[in-house]
């Protein structure tokens, strides 16, 4: 598997099942996310995409949110040393602009010392699927008007490549942790032909044996693209 991505859900209920602030889950949650790099990298994995913070998530409440741009940075600061040490890139996928200043510098910051390594994080952060294919709609539309592209070019390839990350391959897999069935407008777009796996398993408790669950359950599916 080249791709795997992660819909991280379950914070706030690990939290709450141990009267704790939610913040204190996005905590834990960030200690899942350490470990899970470290399962990537032995997996061989060259791509790993989290959602970490969605549009939506902007209508929770301003402690929460302030919380998570807190963590956020100082994850950042705690796991630069091993971004280089693995040879990793961080790269942020979403609307960075919408994110405060602080966390933007310190974000663009570890992205550009770390931008000609191979393997890949990816961040979602004030990510929305609908958002990006919107996005890209609208810098087709304008470069259709400048005349750099004809209408008639415009196909899928084409619409792709104007997309937040065009260089970045199609999910294999998309994990969803703590049991819900949906895909909460995340990679609306790149998901087409992914396969999808939920556990009942909250993000903070996700360890070895879940992801290699996983990684099994992916092995077993049959993958058509809508072939026979
Ligand atoms: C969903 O749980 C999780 C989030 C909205 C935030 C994800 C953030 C982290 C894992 C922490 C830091 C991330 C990085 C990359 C260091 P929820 O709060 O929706 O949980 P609930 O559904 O149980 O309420």
């Amino acid at each position: 598997m080249e791709h795997l991505a992660i819909i991280m859900d379950g914070n706030g209920r690990w939290a709450k099942a141990r009267g704790l602030p939610r913040s204190e889950g996005h905590r834990a949650g960030g200690e899942t996310v350490r470990r899970v790099l470290g399962f990537c990298q032995t997996a061989g994995i060259k791509y790993l995409t989290l959602y970490a913070f969605s549009v939506e998530n902007w209508k929770r409440p301003k402690a929460e949110v302030d919380a998570l741009m807190t963590l956020l940075v100082s994850y950042l600061a705690g796991e630069e040393e091993m971004l280089h040490k693995h040879q990793v890139r961080l790269r942020i996928m979403g609307r960075l602009e919408d994110l405060p200043e602080f966390a933007r510098e310190a974000l663009q910051r570890v992205e550009r010392a770390t931008e000609t390594y191979e393997r890949q994080l990816i961040l979602c952060l004030s990510y929305g699927g609908r958002t990006e294919i919107a996005a890209a709609a609208k810098r087709l539309a304008e470069r259709v008007a400048k005349g750099e592209i004809a209408l008639e070019a415009i196909d899928e390839q084409l619409f792709a490549q104007h997309l937040y990350l065009p260089d970045v391959p199609d999910p294999d897999l998309i994990v969803r942790t703590s049991g819900e069935m949906r895909l909460s407008n995340f990679l609306l777009w790149q998901a087409s032909y992914a396969e999808l796996y939920v556990t009942p398993v909250l993000w903070p408790d996700f360890d070895q044996a879940d992801f290699d669950a996983a990684l099994a359950a992916f092995e077993k599916r049959e993958r058509r693209y809508g072939g026979c």
